[in-house]
């Protein structure tokens, strides 16, 4: 296993305070290794981006970060994103981890030409780049997502939505950062355009050598593309393995029903059926496990003790954790 490059543990997240709280993440613990792509699926509501603003610490309110650990490994040490100052966290946010979040596409300026936006933010972190090294930096960029020299001047409406989009993955690399956060960077319908953002950021880590973590509700673009898939239901992460261990040999009911509700690109057909009901309302969240009013394997266990994830004990393969209380999927006791 490559070395690690950001280690959350025991992570929480909460919307408001006291008794009124919603818990929207649940104990989560989650690696993201150096130069891997990692990718974090769910249904909608599950807590995938509230989980991406809170470790980046961009939560708004009234979002608390209830608890939890967020440490980043650079180059230069370690440290708990959780203790980083409001100037230190400017840094951290766009030199060592970029974020795109849901709709970044529109949240280009449309009165400024795609250039001038990616030189402000050049300048803005690397003020001591000449203008000629930032020119040149731009250009290099944006060739590299396939957006030629000739484009560099045009203004947001010029360019398509899938040339936005390469635009926007320009700007989230031009820092050279060590992490790459995506979270549906296209609407949330858009699939055949992140299969393109996914296969050429895909490309690109293979070149620049950062690291993925990329959040979608379409687990078969992430059995497509990524290394790693940590599967989310009610706060939680539920199952986590590499991809082609997920895709084959899922232990989760859950992750078994989201592989069913998308059609995969690749691999042997499987039939259809989605998941029956629907995810859970946070407010009024299930007794043991969440999951458990879905789940056709459920039995008593399920709806009074909340399962942990942990390597199961019918597989030896500490690559592969799940939080279930299936005969084979519990921890070696
Ligand atoms: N500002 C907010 N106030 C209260 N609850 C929120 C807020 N934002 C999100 N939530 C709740 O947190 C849960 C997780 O949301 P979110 O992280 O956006 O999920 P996902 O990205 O997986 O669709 C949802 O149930 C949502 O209703
Ligand atoms: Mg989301």
């Amino acid at each position: 296993m490559r070395e690690p490059v950001l280690e959350i543990k025991n992570f929480h997240v909460d919307y408001g305070l006291g008794a009124d709280a919603v818990q929207a993440v649940r104990d989560v613990t989650l690696t993201l290794h150096r130069g891997e792509v990692l990718g974090l699926a769910g249904e909608s509501g599950s807590g995938k981006s509230t989980l991406a603003y809170g470790v980046t610490r961009l939560l708004p309110p009234p979002g608390v970060i209830s608890g939890g650990s967020v440490v980043y490994h650079s180059p230069g040490g370690s440290y708990d994103v959780m203790t980083l100052t409001d100037a230190e966290l400017r840094k951290f946010r766009w030199a060592e981890t970029s974020i795109v979040f849901q709709g970044a596409m529109n949240s280009l300026n449309p009165v400024h030409k795609i250039s001038t936006q990616m030189l402000d933010v050049i300048k803005a972190h690397e003020p001591d780049l000449s203008p000629q090294a930032r020119t040149a930096r731009a250009a290099e960029m944006l060739k590299l997502v396939g957006i030629s020299a000739d484009r560099m001047d045009a203004y947001p409406h010029q360019l398509s939505g899938g040339m936005r989009q390469r635009v926007m993955i320009g700007m989230a690399l031009v820092l050279q950062p060590q992490i790459v956060i995506m979270d549906e960077p296209t609407t949330a319908l858009d699939v055949v355009m992140q299969r393109q953002i996914l296969a050429q950021l895909v490309e690109l880590r293979e070149r620049l050598g950062f690291s993925v973590l990329f959040i979608t509700h379409d687990l078969s673009l992430l059995v497509e593309f990524s290394d790693r898939i940590a599967i989310m239901y009610g706060g939680r992460i539920v199952e986590e393995a590499r991809s082609s261990d997920l895709y084959k040999d899922s232990l989760h009911p859950y992750s078994e029903g989201l592989l069913k509700s998308f059609p995969a690109l690749r691999g042997p057909r499987r039939e259809l059926s989605g998941i029956p009901g629907s995810p859970p309302d946070l407010r009024g969240m299930p007794t043991g496990c969440s999951f458990h009013p879905r789940c056709p394997h459920a039995f008593d266990r399920c709806s009074t003790d909340i399962p942990l994830l942990a390597t199961p004990s019918s597989r030896n393969d500490p690559t592969r954790s799940v939080a279930c209380w299936l005969p084979g999927r519990t921890p070696v006791a």
